[in-house]
């Protein structure tokens, strides 16, 4: 616990030289950082999100869990270590996740997110291992390192969550806090006609998470108001990030930038001189791509960047308590979230479901951390 803490309290100085945080608190008042351990299947978006943790002043992101999903597991891994080479974050540590979902076959989505999982983008090298620990036992050890404090973000199938809950089933009344990207809510899917990705990939192991908490909160071992914070697809499509805002993010980190256009030939590399800006143009290009392919516009979803903000700061998105159960056995339903509004089940409530949001002021909460934080690795 000493080392983690002190690994917050170098990084913080990096950035206070970097002059990032400089503005917003001083060095003897800092802000207090929350302890925040992300699962990520990075991935366009958990790229947009991990990002998003390492600017704000208010986490300090004890661990990552690498979880397979978007692409294989292996270059999950390497997209997180990457990522934080990237962002002068080499200290914290990541870890392998299961090869597989629970018990269904495994998928990745490489149309959606790239073949390496990260567009068109390129991160630098790196030669930092996994940890000797599974992305499990990680989940484990960070809650124990952090009893009643860890807020835990899911943005990735919950394979591993899952599986560190048949470790401590004690883990909802460790946590402070779970944010799940995950399930849809009286809305369409965006895998099947009726289910989400997240929830689609390993649906018995979203089964298990909700089961455990409804079981906690059954036993009143947790709050109703402590039992899982879900963003679905009703609540992360309002999150449509623009190439108008994201030239915006690159004008805030003081880099050169283009505005880029559906008209730009198709993987046109980004021009900014700012190496994080770089990657993150160049990741989101694709994902404009793959959104204007889908018929949604040359735009595209931050569905994982939502929840992290979530993970800080509840307020951000209006909630509803109630059972969420997730269809495992449906012929044409399965990995559907079914959300038991009136109550016809019986159950305690085992979700918070986001169900309202406020885009721009999102948008200017990630400009206004991500922009100051790559500004400063430029001149670090
Ligand atoms: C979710 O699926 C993934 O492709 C994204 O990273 C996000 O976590 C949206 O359904
Ligand atoms: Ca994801």
């Amino acid at each position: 616990m000493a080392g983690l803490v002190s690994r917050r309290v170098r990084r913080r100085r990096l950035r206070v030289a970097a002059g990032i945080v400089a503005a917003v608190t001083t060095a003897h008042d800092p802000t207090p950082a929350l302890p925040v351990f992300a699962d990520v299947d990075t991935g366009v978006d958990d790229a947009m999100a991990l990002v998003y943790l390492l600017a704000s002043t208010d986490a300090d992101v004890v661990g990552i869990a690498s979880t397979g999903g978007n692409v294989d597991v292996d270059q999950v891994c390497r997209n997180n270590l990457g990522l934080l080479q990237l962002c002068g974050a080499t200290d914290i540590p990541v870890s392998r996740g299961a090869d597989q979902p629970l018990s269904a076959a495994m998928r990745t989505a490489e149309d959606t997110h790239g073949p390496a999982g990260l567009g068109y983008a390129e991160l630098p090298r790196h030669d930092r291992e996994p940890t000797s620990y599974d992305s499990a036992e990680a989940w484990v050890r960070a809650a124990h390192a952090h009893p009643g404090e860890l807020i835990g973000l899911v943005t990735g199938p919950l394979t591993n969550l899952a599986l560190a809950l048949r470790a401590e089933p004690t883990l909802p009344s460790l946590l402070r806090r779970l944010v799940i990207m995950g399930g849809s809510f009286d809305y369409r899917g965006n895998t099947t006609p009726v289910a989400e990705w997240n929830i689609s990939v390993d649906p018995e192991a979203a089964a298990e998470v909700f089961t455990a908490w409804g079981r906690a909160a059954d036993a009143k071992q947790i709050a109703v108001q402590d039992v899982p914070i879900v963003c679905g697809l009703n609540l992360t499509e309002n999150i449509a990030l623009t190439p108008a805002i994201l030239h915006r993010l690159g004008i805030a980190a003081g880099s050169s930038t283009m505005a880029m256009s559906v008209l730009d030939a198709r993987g046109t590399h980004s021009v900014a001189d700012n190496p994080l800006i770089r990657v993150l143009e160049d990741a989101m290009r694709f994902y404009f791509e793959f959104h204007f392919d889908q018929g949604e516009g040359f735009l595209a979803h931050l569905h994982d960047p939502l929840a992290a903000a979530v993970a800080l700061d509840p307020a951000l998105i209006g909630t509803r308590p109630t059972t969420v159960d997730v269809e495992l056995t449906g012929t044409l339903t399965r990995g559907m979230t079914i959300a038991d509004w009136s109550r016809r089940w019986g159950r305690a409530p085992n979700a918070q479901v986001g169900v309202q949001v406020d885009p721009p002021a999102f948008f200017e909460r990630f400009i206004s951390r991500v922009g100051p934080f790559a500004r400063g690795l430029a001149h670090s």
